[in-house]
């Protein structure tokens, strides 16, 4: 188990260069279920998580090809249906196997998912939008096992505009009989970049960014070569990097308008914010102005830059007030942002920060992915030095995070632990 070491008060500046996006990967990697022809990934961060839903495919008779950020995966000879807890539990996402194994083989059983303790996390949208397409679906001992004939299309509105739910709902409407509507969908961009190569394998969809979206099945569909969208979330973590350390980075990859209601969160606080061609540039100087968040679905503000975006805030002038709408139980880093020093009183879904805090670097410990991101962004506004234990929740979902950090002028580096 590594750990990180930030030795904070370093002024960030430079460009950094953002990886493809990890939540629009997963989906794509799972896409590949569905047809017998080889697909094709371009684009894949070199993460924890990617190598999970690769290792799950070829643990299921998936052959996988992959130098660097490439990989081919060819599905035409699986011999299981099953995604088993052992490799389910790490990852959430490995859910995304549901859809496609049930609407190409008629079978799917699948463990309940893990990842992240952010809540209780339930899958009944995804249960509810299987048995939409006529799929027996039942609950076994920590399984969801389902079993039907060819799909058939339905109308189908979302109990909540879940991003997992409405990916294995095109997935598994793009081989069923028919089209399938879809209301109250998620509007991500990931929804879209799947929705792209879904379209590239032949299935017929339109609407994907807005929350209805159409898909006309197909019998057969075909394989797909695909860029993966740059990653939004880790975009948005270094622009919150280049506020907290006064810096000033330029963000290569970053796509405005993928990350406009943090941007508008920046702007409100004082940072200027420039968006340029296949960039966006972030400068910030002097003390930043508290600004109140609320997490919501895209295109509102994502829960996964919520705590980032809280350390952020521990260094504004005055209080802000952070809402989480989205996951009950995301205010884990509160308590190891309070251990550098920070002043957040919380009470239910709500973080009030006191702001102006002087942190001061202390070990913490990583309890899930974005938080320990946002100890590490705590870390560099910090005084002294900030060991992060548990690095491996951050190994899940950044790329070389302290090669990156430290190119742009951070004091970063991992350390293997020793026993
Ligand atoms: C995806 C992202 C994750 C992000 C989240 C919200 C991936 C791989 N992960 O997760 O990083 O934080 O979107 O933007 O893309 N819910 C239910 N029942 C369900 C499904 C979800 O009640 O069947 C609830 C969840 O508990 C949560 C909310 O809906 O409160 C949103 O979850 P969802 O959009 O499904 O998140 P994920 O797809 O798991």
């Amino acid at each position: 188990m590594d750990k990180i070491i930030v030795e904070g008060g370093r002024r960030l500046s430079g460009e950094v260069e953002v990886s493809g996006a990890k939540n629009a990967a997963l989906p794509l990697i799972f896409a590949s279920l569905l047809t017998d022809r080889p697909c094709r990934l371009r684009g894949l961060p070199e993460v924890a998580d990617i190598r999970t839903a690769l290792g799950l495919l070829e643990h299921m008779g998936a052959r996988v090809e992959r130098w660097g950020s490439e990989a081919t995966i060819d599905c035409s000879r699986l011999a299981e249906t099953e995604a088993p807890y052992d490799l389910v539990r790490t990852m959430r996402a490995s859910f995304l196997t549901l859809g496609p194994l049930l609407a190409r083989f008629g079978k799917a059983r699948v463990s309940r998912p893990g990842g992240c303790a952010i809540g209780s996390r339930p899958v009944d949208v995804h249960v509810a939008a299987m048995a939409a397409l006529g799929a027996r679906v039942e609950d076994e001992a920590g399984y969801i096992e389902a079993r039907s004939g060819r799909l058939r299309a339905s109308h189908v509105i979302l109990e909540k505009p879940s991003v997992g739910a409405t990916e294995n709902l095109m997935m598994a409407a793009s081989l069923a009989e028919g089209t399938t509507r879809v209301e109250n969908a998620a509007r991500e961009p990931e929804i879209t970049d799947l929705a792209k190569a879904l379209a590239a394998m032949g299935a017929g969809i339109s609407g994907a960014g807005s929350s209805v979206i159409e898909v006309e099945g197909v019998e057969r569909l075909g394989g797909f070569d695909h860029d993966v969208i740059p990653d939004r979330i880790e975009a948005g973590t270094f622009l919150i990097a280049g506020a907290i350390t006064r810096g000033e980075l330029s963000v290569r990859g970053a796509r405005a308008g993928d990350l406009g209601a943090l941007l508008e969160a920046l702007r409100a606080s004082g940072c200027s914010v420039d968006e340029l061609e296949g960039a966006v540039r972030i400068s910030a100087d002097g003390p930043l102005r508290p600004v109140d968040i609320r997490t919501a679905p895209y295109p509102g503000f994502a829960t996964d830059l919520q705590a980032q975006f809280m350390a952020l805030m521990c260094t504004a002038s005055g209080r802000s007030v952070i809402t989480e709408a989205v996951f009950e139980n995301r205010f884990m880093h509160v308590s190891e942002l309070a251990r550098m020093g920070a002043d957040i009183r919380l009470s239910g879904h709500q973080a009030e920060v006191g702001g102006a805090a002087e942190l001061a670097g202390a070990p913490v410990m990583a309890t899930d992915l974005r938080a320990s991101v946002c100890l590490v962004l705590a870390g560099l506004a910090a005084a002294g030095r900030t060991e992060i234990s548990r690095v491996y929740h951050l190994d899940r979902g950044y790329e070389r995070i302290e090669e990156k950090l430290g190119s742009v002028g951070a004091r970063i580096e991992r350390r293997p632990v020793q026993g």
